[in-house]
């Protein structure tokens, strides 16, 4: 799909061609002297046309226009979630007509929120998984056209926007592989294929490397499946050598089924979305190659299956982390934290400005927050409101929970320096404690997106959640420097 800008000419906007004109039409609309408002004005006074939310005008084939489809929507008060809710309803019923493009246009001055809002609604209404079937149609959509009035902040927004929707649409894709046909071994190759963008680099280690390196808690997991791991290191260099990374660090359980510790059958095949963290990881290589903001990023992908074999590991078996700490697998099924863990010892070697790891973590994240918000865990306040900020305006929100050491007390056992696990209560809190013991001294988040990267039930698939939380984030610090 192609995105394309365009200054607002309202005298030209009359004669584009295209399958769906779509108009947002503002609560204060005030008519200029050309056709097309004039004509928007006559509606609203004649009654056909209210600006209050979400009212909406369809017209077919309007007589004189090139436009297969006018449409008139009402802005309303122009909140963002309205707008996403409105255009969802929009698209939907723009399904069966299988438009090739779709023309925006704000007719007054539009804020980089909406904007956003506005086109990963259409993104994310379009949004087809073909990959596994024969017959499959792709989305019929090639272009979308915004007419805006222009000005930086708007050619910002949309370059942003435009660049987070595919890295959503690439994390989409790779969550919404089965598991055999997104292997460890896959993720790396679509890793691999990254390092074709501008100023990234990939890297991939295999088993005896990750051995080599003392990762004894990845390896404990990795080592129930014949499917071998791998260790993904991508590195975006937009800054100069000397600016300190940030990390990002992906969960790629490419499979998990508890392990020993079986998980029970039923939703199981919704475990091949445990590597949704790794997926976004990638989105988010795909935004920095397209925007190329001035910052360095790292980005690590710990990626093995979790399954029961012989060659298991066992619940009670006692692990040697990378950082040397000894871990009690008291369940297997916990086995996100331990490949994290690993992975979080070896980003001190990247000295970085803020490690950010982003996993399908816990049950319980679930439970506390359910699909609309991600679990943010952090050991630094600053940190910690850039990714909440950061997820607000991207629409992909997050909220911070807590992280005091009494919710680590459960984690003691008389058979290791560590447990993996906790009681029950506070799990996603617990969960966290485990990762903090091996974030070292530097700012570090953990975004349990348990809740938010899938969706179950009928409308069952990968959301490319938080690609635009974590890109917004990005951007940010590219702002603030430059
Ligand atoms: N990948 C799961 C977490 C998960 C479960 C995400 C359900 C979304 C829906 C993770 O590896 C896991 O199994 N966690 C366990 C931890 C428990 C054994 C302490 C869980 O949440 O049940
Ligand atoms: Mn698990
Ligand atoms: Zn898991």
């Amino acid at each position: 799909m192609k995105f394309q800008l365009q200054p607002l000419k309202l005298r030209t906007l009359i004669g584009e061609k295209t399958d769906v004109l779509l108009v947002f039409v503002p609560s204060d609309f005030k008519p200029a002297a050309d056709t097309l408002s004039g004509w928007i004005d006559k509606t609203v006074q004649d009654g056909d046309f209210q600006g209050k939310l979400g009212s909406l005008l369809e017209i077919y084939r309007p007589h004189g226009l090139p436009c297969t489809r006018l449409m008139l929507l009402s802005l309303g008060q122009a909140l963002a979630a309205d707008i996403k809710e409105n255009l969802g309803t929009v698209m939907t019923r723009l399904k069966a007509c299988k438009p090739e493009q779709i023309t925006l246009c704000f007719l007054t001055s539009v804020t980089p929120v909406i904007l956003r809002t506005a086109l990963s609604a259409v993104s994310d209404a379009s949004y087809v998984y073909t990959t596994t079937k024969t017959k499959a149609q792709a989305s019929s959509l090639k272009r979308v056209d915004v007419f805006a009035p222009l000005d930086q902040s708007v050619r910002d927004a949309f370059d942003q926007a435009v660049a987070a929707i595919k890295g959503v649409e690439l994390a989409r894709e790779w969550g919404n592989r089965p598991a055999n046909h997104a292997t460890p071994a896959q993720l790396a190759q679509a890793a691999k294929a990254l390092a074709k963008l501008p100023k990234i680099r990939c890297k991939v280690l295999g088993s005896k490397e990750v051995v080599a390196l003392g990762m004894g808690a990845f390896e404990a997991v990795a080592k129930g499946s014949d499917e071998p791991l791998r260790f993904i290191e991508l590195r975006y260099q937009g800054g100069v050598k000397s600016d300190a990374p940030v990390v990002l660090i992906g969960k790629g359980i490419t499979f998990d089924s508890g392990g020993i510790s079986i998980k029970p059958a039923a939703e199981m095949d919704e475990m091949k979305f445990d590597m949704c963290g790794a997926a976004s990881v990638l989105g988010v290589f795909h935004a920095l190659g397209q925007l190329r903001p001035k910052i360095n990023v790292i980005g690590l992908i710990p990626s093995c299956e979790n399954l029961p074999s012989s060659r298991s590991v066992k619940p009670g078996d006692v692990v040697t982390s990378m950082s040397g700490q000894t871990i009690e697998v008291l369940n297997t099924d916990a086995e996100g934290r331990l490949i994290l863990c690993d992975a979080l010892t070896y980003a001190a070697r990247f000295n970085p400005r803020a490690v950010v790891d982003i996993a399908t973590l816990t049950g319980a994240c679930v439970i506390a927050l359910g699909d609309v918000r991600s679990g943010l865990f952090s050991n630094d306040e600053t940190l910690s409101a850039a990714l909440k900020q950061a997820g607000d305006a991207a629409l992909d929100p997050c909220w911070p929970m807590p992280l005091d050491d009494d919710y680590a007390q459960g984690l003691k056992t008389s058979f290791a320096d560590v447990a993996n696990v906790a009681g029950r209560p506070g799990g996603a809190i617990t969960a966290a404690k485990f990762l903090q013991r091996f974030a070292g001294q530097w700012p570090w988040a953990h975004l349990d997106i348990a809740g938010t990267a899938w969706k179950s039930g009928k409308a069952k698939g990968a959301t490319g959640r938080p690609v635009g939380l974590l890109v917004a984030y990005l951007m940010t610090l590219a702002d603030a420097r430059a």
